[in-house]
């Protein structure tokens, strides 16, 4: 009982000791995704359910939920965000060569079909990005069609 007692204590100093350590967050002033909307040209509608359902792991902006103050779950919303921004940050969709861009709304397209996007775990914890089948359907239509224009090498308008 005596050592059980101590690992706890231990373990619980862990867990204080973590709390001041806090990843950097991902912040980002203004409009950040300006390129990927002009070049996508989404409805309204689309990119709401884009901001709401996909920014806060696919842009350089997250708005953080009030439990991202505690350690060890910042740490892993941090590294989740990292992963994201890893494969499609809509940030930084200037930076994407045409081929690549057509090719990442390819995925989009894919991922919302099969349902894998939002992240399950996500939609959990925010009920708004959990998308209804008439949302799934306007942005694959936004997608396709961006699509489509970008494999004729123009922007879409
Ligand atoms: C909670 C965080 C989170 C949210 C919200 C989220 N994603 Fe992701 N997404 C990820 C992570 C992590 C990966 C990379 C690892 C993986 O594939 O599981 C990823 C991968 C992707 C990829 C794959 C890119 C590639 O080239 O392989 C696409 C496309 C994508 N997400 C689209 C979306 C869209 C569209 C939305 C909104 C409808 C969305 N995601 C919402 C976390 C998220």
């Amino acid at each position: 009982m005596k050592i059980v007692k101590k690992i706890a204590v231990i373990l619980l100093l862990v867990l204080l000791a973590m709390q001041f350590y806090r990843p950097v967050k991902n912040l980002s002033q203004g409009n950040h995704s300006v390129t990927f909307i002009t070049e996508t040209n989404p409805s309204v509608r689309v990119r709401e359910i884009l901001e709401n359902a996909c920014y806060d792991c696919h842009s350089n902006n997250t708005r953080y939920p009030w439990y991202n103050t505690i350690a060890p779950v910042s740490f892993w919303l941090s590294n989740h965000i990292d992963d994201a921004k890893e494969e499609l940050n809509f940030s930084i969709w200037g930076d994407y060569s045409t081929q690549k861009k057509s090719h990442k709304l390819e995925e989009v397209i894919e991922l919302i079909e099969n349902d894998e996007m939002p992240l399950k775990p996500y939609t959990w914890m925010h009920s708004e990005a959990k998308l209804t089948t008439e949302e799934k359907q306007a942005v694959i239509a936004w997608a396709k069609r961006s699509r489509t224009l970008y494999q004729l090498n123009q922007q879409p308008r």
